[in-house]
Protein backbone atom coordinates (compact mmCIF):
# COMPACT_ATOMS: atom_id res chain seq x y z
CA UNK A 1 0.00 0.00 0.00
CA UNK A 2 1.46 3.50 -1.07
CA UNK A 3 2.31 5.44 1.52
CA UNK A 4 -0.54 8.13 1.38
CA UNK A 5 -2.94 5.49 1.31
CA UNK A 6 -2.43 4.84 5.24
CA UNK A 7 -4.38 7.22 6.31
CA UNK A 8 -4.18 9.20 10.34
CA UNK A 9 -7.11 9.73 12.14
CA UNK A 10 -8.78 13.14 11.63
CA UNK A 11 -7.98 15.21 14.72
CA UNK A 12 -11.24 15.12 15.89
CA UNK A 13 -13.56 12.24 15.03
CA UNK A 14 -16.98 12.11 16.61
CA UNK A 15 -19.27 9.13 16.04
CA UNK A 16 -22.27 8.49 16.82
CA UNK A 17 -22.57 10.74 19.95
CA UNK A 18 -25.89 10.94 21.53
CA UNK A 19 -26.43 13.14 24.56
CA UNK A 20 -29.80 12.42 27.05
CA UNK A 21 -30.93 13.98 30.07
CA UNK A 22 -33.67 12.81 32.40
CA UNK A 23 -37.23 14.67 31.73
CA UNK A 24 -39.73 15.59 34.39
CA UNK A 25 -41.18 12.56 34.03
CA UNK A 26 -38.16 10.42 34.48
CA UNK A 27 -38.41 10.07 30.90
CA UNK A 28 -35.01 9.63 28.74
CA UNK A 29 -34.84 12.97 26.67
CA UNK A 30 -31.84 12.95 23.43
CA UNK A 31 -30.46 16.51 23.39
CA UNK A 32 -27.81 15.52 20.97
CA UNK A 33 -29.72 12.78 18.74
CA UNK A 34 -26.90 10.43 16.31
CA UNK A 35 -23.88 13.42 15.63
CA UNK A 36 -21.37 12.16 13.50
CA UNK A 37 -18.41 14.44 12.21
CA UNK A 38 -14.34 14.94 12.18
CA UNK A 39 -12.39 18.03 11.65
CA UNK A 40 -8.85 17.53 10.30
CA UNK A 41 -5.50 19.14 11.46
CA UNK A 42 -6.07 22.76 10.09
CA UNK A 43 -9.60 23.15 9.03
CA UNK A 44 -12.53 25.34 10.08
CA UNK A 45 -15.59 23.91 10.07
CA UNK A 46 -18.96 25.97 11.12
CA UNK A 47 -21.35 24.49 12.84
CA UNK A 48 -24.28 26.63 12.17
CA UNK A 49 -27.94 26.42 13.26
CA UNK A 50 -31.18 28.53 15.25
CA UNK A 51 -31.13 28.58 19.39
CA UNK A 52 -31.04 24.87 20.69
CA UNK A 53 -30.08 22.87 17.58
CA UNK A 54 -27.44 21.31 19.95
CA UNK A 55 -24.74 23.34 18.74
CA UNK A 56 -22.96 24.65 22.55
CA UNK A 57 -23.82 21.06 24.38
CA UNK A 58 -22.05 19.09 21.01
CA UNK A 59 -18.64 20.85 21.84
CA UNK A 60 -19.22 20.44 25.54
CA UNK A 61 -19.55 17.10 25.01
CA UNK A 62 -16.25 16.70 23.12
CA UNK A 63 -14.92 18.95 26.06
CA UNK A 64 -15.55 16.62 28.62
CA UNK A 65 -18.09 20.32 30.00
CA UNK A 66 -21.38 18.33 29.94
CA UNK A 67 -23.20 20.57 32.57
CA UNK A 68 -24.44 18.43 35.94
CA UNK A 69 -27.55 15.75 34.92
CA UNK A 70 -26.17 15.49 31.06
CA UNK A 71 -24.56 12.29 29.93
CA UNK A 72 -22.85 10.97 26.75
CA UNK A 73 -25.32 7.81 26.89
CA UNK A 74 -23.33 6.51 23.42
CA UNK A 75 -20.77 7.23 20.78
CA UNK A 76 -17.28 7.72 20.36
CA UNK A 77 -15.12 11.25 20.85
CA UNK A 78 -11.66 10.56 19.05
CA UNK A 79 -8.95 12.43 19.79
CA UNK A 80 -5.96 12.11 17.43
CA UNK A 81 -7.42 8.50 17.21
CA UNK A 82 -8.19 7.94 20.79
CA UNK A 83 -11.45 7.71 22.60
CA UNK A 84 -12.05 10.73 25.54
CA UNK A 85 -15.26 9.32 26.19
CA UNK A 86 -14.76 8.91 29.97
CA UNK A 87 -11.43 9.87 30.51
CA UNK A 88 -10.93 11.18 34.04
CA UNK A 89 -11.12 14.95 34.55
CA UNK A 90 -7.30 15.24 35.05
CA UNK A 91 -6.96 13.63 31.78
CA UNK A 92 -9.46 15.66 30.44
CA UNK A 93 -7.38 18.72 31.76
CA UNK A 94 -4.77 18.04 30.25
CA UNK A 95 -6.37 18.34 26.52
CA UNK A 96 -8.59 21.69 27.02
CA UNK A 97 -6.35 24.51 27.38
CA UNK A 98 -3.08 22.35 25.87
CA UNK A 99 -4.23 20.17 22.84
CA UNK A 100 -7.92 22.32 22.62
CA UNK A 101 -8.29 25.97 23.15
CA UNK A 102 -12.08 27.22 23.73
CA UNK A 103 -13.56 31.11 23.13
CA UNK A 104 -16.98 31.47 24.54
CA UNK A 105 -19.52 34.01 23.94
CA UNK A 106 -19.38 35.72 27.12
CA UNK A 107 -15.15 36.70 27.67
CA UNK A 108 -16.02 36.89 31.55
CA UNK A 109 -17.00 33.47 31.53
CA UNK A 110 -13.22 32.85 30.96
CA UNK A 111 -11.83 35.62 32.46
CA UNK A 112 -11.07 36.21 36.59
CA UNK A 113 -12.78 39.62 37.21
CA UNK A 114 -10.33 39.92 40.48
CA UNK A 115 -7.12 39.22 38.74
CA UNK A 116 -4.60 41.22 35.93
CA UNK A 117 -5.24 39.90 32.77
CA UNK A 118 -1.72 39.41 32.30
CA UNK A 119 -1.15 36.93 35.49
CA UNK A 120 -4.33 35.02 34.06
CA UNK A 121 -2.87 34.07 30.41
CA UNK A 122 0.37 33.71 32.27
CA UNK A 123 -1.08 31.37 34.26
CA UNK A 124 -2.47 29.57 31.48
CA UNK A 125 1.02 29.28 30.06
CA UNK A 126 2.61 27.73 33.26
CA UNK A 127 -0.04 25.14 33.69
CA UNK A 128 1.15 23.23 31.06
CA UNK A 129 4.72 24.33 30.02
CA UNK A 130 7.78 24.18 32.30
CA UNK A 131 8.66 28.10 32.10
CA UNK A 132 9.83 30.20 34.12
CA UNK A 133 7.43 33.65 35.17
CA UNK A 134 9.96 35.95 33.33
CA UNK A 135 9.44 33.97 30.17
CA UNK A 136 5.98 33.48 30.84
CA UNK A 137 5.64 37.47 31.13
CA UNK A 138 7.46 37.76 27.88
CA UNK A 139 5.19 35.51 26.13
CA UNK A 140 2.01 36.79 27.00
CA UNK A 141 2.87 40.38 25.48
CA UNK A 142 3.69 38.43 22.37
CA UNK A 143 0.32 37.15 22.77
CA UNK A 144 -1.61 40.17 23.31
CA UNK A 145 0.50 41.97 21.14
CA UNK A 146 -0.56 38.92 18.21
CA UNK A 147 -4.26 39.25 19.23
CA UNK A 148 -3.62 43.02 18.01
CA UNK A 149 -3.81 44.59 21.80
CA UNK A 150 -1.05 47.65 21.40
CA UNK A 151 1.40 48.39 24.53
CA UNK A 152 0.75 44.88 25.56
CA UNK A 153 3.56 45.30 28.42
CA UNK A 154 1.29 47.93 30.04
CA UNK A 155 -2.07 47.00 29.25
CA UNK A 156 -1.31 43.54 30.89
CA UNK A 157 -1.30 44.58 34.15
CA UNK A 158 -5.38 45.92 33.74
CA UNK A 159 -7.88 43.95 35.26
CA UNK A 160 -10.90 42.70 32.57
CA UNK A 161 -13.09 45.80 33.74
CA UNK A 162 -10.71 47.81 32.91
CA UNK A 163 -11.15 46.94 28.91
CA UNK A 164 -13.94 47.05 26.87
CA UNK A 165 -15.51 43.89 25.70
CA UNK A 166 -13.96 43.39 22.03
CA UNK A 167 -10.29 43.77 23.77
CA UNK A 168 -11.73 41.03 26.53
CA UNK A 169 -12.28 38.72 24.10
CA UNK A 170 -8.98 39.61 22.51
CA UNK A 171 -7.50 38.45 25.86
CA UNK A 172 -9.71 35.37 25.73
CA UNK A 173 -8.57 34.36 22.03
CA UNK A 174 -4.73 34.91 23.22
CA UNK A 175 -5.74 32.34 26.10
CA UNK A 176 -6.95 29.81 23.95
CA UNK A 177 -4.11 30.57 22.08
CA UNK A 178 -1.66 30.12 24.67
CA UNK A 179 -0.38 26.82 24.70
CA UNK A 180 -0.75 26.31 20.74
CA UNK A 181 -3.67 24.45 20.32
CA UNK A 182 -4.37 22.12 17.92
CA UNK A 183 -7.96 22.65 17.81
CA UNK A 184 -9.62 26.21 19.00
CA UNK A 185 -13.32 25.84 19.58
CA UNK A 186 -15.48 29.15 19.55
CA UNK A 187 -18.79 29.24 20.36
CA UNK A 188 -20.68 32.59 19.58
CA UNK A 189 -17.11 34.38 19.50
CA UNK A 190 -18.76 37.76 18.59
CA UNK A 191 -22.58 37.09 19.41
CA UNK A 192 -22.33 39.16 22.60
CA UNK A 193 -19.81 42.47 21.23
CA UNK A 194 -21.13 45.53 19.79
CA UNK A 195 -21.65 45.19 16.29
CA UNK A 196 -18.88 47.45 15.35
CA UNK A 197 -16.13 45.19 16.52
CA UNK A 198 -17.41 41.68 15.85
CA UNK A 199 -15.88 42.11 12.61
CA UNK A 200 -12.19 43.33 13.87
CA UNK A 201 -12.52 40.12 16.65
CA UNK A 202 -13.37 37.76 14.42
CA UNK A 203 -10.71 38.99 12.02
CA UNK A 204 -8.28 38.89 14.82
CA UNK A 205 -9.25 35.00 15.54
CA UNK A 206 -8.79 34.29 12.00
CA UNK A 207 -5.15 35.81 11.83
CA UNK A 208 -3.98 34.48 14.89
CA UNK A 209 -5.64 30.74 14.36
CA UNK A 210 -4.15 30.53 10.90
CA UNK A 211 -0.43 32.00 11.94
CA UNK A 212 -0.30 28.82 14.27
CA UNK A 213 -2.42 26.73 11.57
CA UNK A 214 -5.01 25.39 14.39
CA UNK A 215 -8.41 24.41 13.73
CA UNK A 216 -11.07 25.51 14.14
CA UNK A 217 -14.69 24.85 15.03
CA UNK A 218 -16.62 27.76 14.53
CA UNK A 219 -20.19 27.88 16.16
CA UNK A 220 -22.78 30.28 15.24
CA UNK A 221 -26.39 30.90 14.67
CA UNK A 222 -25.03 33.02 11.71
CA UNK A 223 -24.51 31.47 8.14
CA UNK A 224 -23.07 34.48 6.98
CA UNK A 225 -20.57 34.47 9.52
CA UNK A 226 -19.65 30.51 9.19
CA UNK A 227 -19.37 30.96 5.39
CA UNK A 228 -16.61 33.72 5.78
CA UNK A 229 -14.72 32.02 7.59
CA UNK A 230 -15.00 28.29 7.27
CA UNK A 231 -14.22 26.15 4.20
CA UNK A 232 -17.04 22.96 5.96
CA UNK A 233 -20.16 23.51 7.36
CA UNK A 234 -22.39 21.28 9.56
CA UNK A 235 -26.20 22.64 10.07
CA UNK A 236 -27.95 21.30 12.66
CA UNK A 237 -31.47 21.28 13.73
CA UNK A 238 -33.01 19.85 16.69
CA UNK A 239 -30.01 17.78 18.32
CA UNK A 240 -29.11 16.29 14.44
CA UNK A 241 -27.00 17.10 11.73
CA UNK A 242 -29.39 17.81 9.02
CA UNK A 243 -27.00 18.83 6.05
CA UNK A 244 -23.39 19.04 5.81
CA UNK A 245 -20.85 19.96 3.15
CA UNK A 246 -18.09 22.41 1.83
CA UNK A 247 -19.22 26.26 2.05
CA UNK A 248 -19.36 26.07 -1.53
CA UNK A 249 -21.74 23.04 -2.01
CA UNK A 250 -23.82 24.64 0.72
CA UNK A 251 -24.43 27.40 -0.42
CA UNK A 252 -24.75 26.56 -4.06
CA UNK A 253 -26.67 23.45 -4.18
CA UNK A 254 -28.18 23.13 -0.39
CA UNK A 255 -29.98 19.22 -0.02
CA UNK A 256 -32.05 20.29 3.20
CA UNK A 257 -34.87 22.53 3.37
CA UNK A 258 -33.60 23.94 6.92
CA UNK A 259 -30.34 25.04 5.39
CA UNK A 260 -32.65 26.83 2.08
CA UNK A 261 -34.68 28.67 4.67
CA UNK A 262 -31.48 29.47 6.85
CA UNK A 263 -29.55 30.98 3.57
CA UNK A 264 -33.16 33.04 2.28
CA UNK A 265 -33.06 34.74 6.01
CA UNK A 266 -29.52 35.15 5.00
CA UNK A 267 -30.13 37.07 1.95
CA UNK A 268 -33.15 39.01 2.94
CA UNK A 269 -31.92 40.25 6.87
CA UNK A 270 -30.60 43.54 5.37
CA UNK A 271 -34.74 43.60 3.81
CA UNK A 272 -37.55 45.55 4.84
CA UNK A 273 -39.19 42.11 4.45
CA UNK A 274 -36.86 39.92 5.85
CA UNK A 275 -37.75 36.44 5.78
CA UNK A 276 -37.49 34.05 8.52
CA UNK A 277 -38.45 30.35 8.89
CA UNK A 278 -42.03 30.14 10.00
CA UNK A 279 -42.39 28.27 13.00
CA UNK A 280 -40.35 27.13 15.86
CA UNK A 281 -37.59 24.42 16.56
CA UNK A 282 -39.76 21.38 18.33
CA UNK A 283 -38.69 20.74 21.91
CA UNK A 284 -36.36 17.60 22.30
CA UNK A 285 -39.04 16.58 24.62
CA UNK A 286 -41.49 16.62 21.87
CA UNK A 287 -39.62 16.15 18.89
CA UNK A 288 -41.85 14.94 15.57
CA UNK A 289 -41.20 11.13 15.40
CA UNK A 290 -40.38 11.58 11.26
CA UNK A 291 -38.44 14.49 10.35
CA UNK A 292 -38.25 17.13 12.67
CA UNK A 293 -37.99 20.07 10.57
CA UNK A 294 -41.54 18.64 8.64
CA UNK A 295 -44.03 21.03 10.86
CA UNK A 296 -42.02 24.13 9.07
CA UNK A 297 -41.05 22.55 5.77
CA UNK A 298 -42.77 23.43 2.22
CA UNK A 299 -41.64 20.25 0.86
CA UNK A 300 -43.06 18.18 3.06
CA UNK A 301 -46.95 19.40 2.68
CA UNK A 302 -49.10 16.78 1.86
CA UNK A 303 -46.03 14.31 1.99
CA UNK A 304 -46.47 11.40 4.74
CA UNK A 305 -43.34 10.21 4.61
CA UNK A 306 -41.99 13.28 6.26
CA UNK A 307 -44.17 12.96 8.77
CA UNK A 308 -43.71 9.35 9.29
CA UNK A 309 -40.28 8.36 8.74
CA UNK A 310 -37.00 9.84 10.15
CA UNK A 311 -34.70 10.72 7.19
CA UNK A 312 -31.65 9.34 7.53
CA UNK A 313 -28.55 11.49 6.72
CA UNK A 314 -27.43 10.41 3.86
CA UNK A 315 -24.19 10.93 1.60
CA UNK A 316 -24.71 12.42 -1.84
CA UNK A 317 -23.20 11.92 -4.99
CA UNK A 318 -20.86 15.43 -4.71
CA UNK A 319 -19.77 14.07 -1.04
CA UNK A 320 -21.99 16.27 0.99
CA UNK A 321 -24.69 14.62 3.67
CA UNK A 322 -28.14 15.20 3.65
CA UNK A 323 -30.84 14.26 6.06
CA UNK A 324 -34.30 14.92 3.62
CA UNK A 325 -36.46 12.67 1.83
CA UNK A 326 -36.42 15.40 -1.32
CA UNK A 327 -32.70 16.43 -1.26
CA UNK A 328 -33.17 16.49 -4.92
CA UNK A 329 -36.05 19.11 -5.02
CA UNK A 330 -34.19 21.62 -2.59
CA UNK A 331 -32.87 24.92 -4.70
CA UNK A 332 -30.61 27.44 -3.64
CA UNK A 333 -32.28 30.89 -2.87
CA UNK A 334 -28.79 32.78 -3.88
CA UNK A 335 -29.91 34.58 -7.07
CA UNK A 336 -26.59 34.40 -9.00
CA UNK A 337 -23.66 32.41 -8.56
CA UNK A 338 -21.10 34.21 -6.31
CA UNK A 339 -17.91 36.30 -7.81
CA UNK A 340 -15.28 33.02 -8.02
CA UNK A 341 -17.77 30.21 -7.69
CA UNK A 342 -17.27 29.11 -11.61
CA UNK A 343 -15.61 25.63 -12.31
N1 LIG B 1 -28.48 21.66 31.22
C1 LIG B 1 -29.47 21.34 30.38
N2 LIG B 1 -30.53 20.59 30.81
C2 LIG B 1 -31.54 20.26 29.97
N3 LIG B 1 -31.60 20.63 28.70
C3 LIG B 1 -30.60 21.37 28.21
C4 LIG B 1 -29.49 21.77 29.02
N4 LIG B 1 -28.64 22.51 28.26
C5 LIG B 1 -29.21 22.58 27.04
N5 LIG B 1 -30.38 21.90 26.99
C6 LIG B 1 -31.27 21.74 25.83
O1 LIG B 1 -30.54 21.07 24.81
C7 LIG B 1 -30.86 21.60 23.54
C8 LIG B 1 -29.59 22.06 22.83
O2 LIG B 1 -29.02 23.14 23.54
P1 LIG B 1 -27.70 23.89 23.06
O3 LIG B 1 -26.67 22.91 22.67
O4 LIG B 1 -27.34 24.87 24.11
O5 LIG B 1 -28.20 24.67 21.74
P2 LIG B 1 -27.45 25.77 20.87
O6 LIG B 1 -26.07 25.93 21.38
O7 LIG B 1 -27.50 25.27 19.47
O8 LIG B 1 -28.25 27.04 21.01
C9 LIG B 1 -31.87 22.72 23.78
O9 LIG B 1 -33.15 22.21 23.56
C10 LIG B 1 -31.65 23.07 25.22
O10 LIG B 1 -32.85 23.56 25.80
MG1 LIG C 1 -25.17 27.65 22.13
Amino acid sequence: MPAEMITTPPLLEVQGLVVTTTGPDGETVRLIDDVSFTVDDGEVVGIVGESGSGKSLTMLAVMGLLPYGLEVASGSIRWRGKDIVGLREQQLRQIRGRDIGMIFQDPMTALNPLRRIGSQLAEAIRLHQKVSRAEARTRVHGLLARVGVKDAATRARAYPHEWSGGMRQRAVIAMAMANDPALLIADEPTTALDVTVQAQVMMTLEQARAELSSALILITHDLGLAAQNASRMLIMYSGRIVEAGSTRDIFLSPTHPYTQGLLRSQLTARDERAYAIPGNPPSPRSRPSGCAFAPRCELARGRSICVEVRPRLETRPNGSRSACHFADEVRSPLPVAPIGSEG
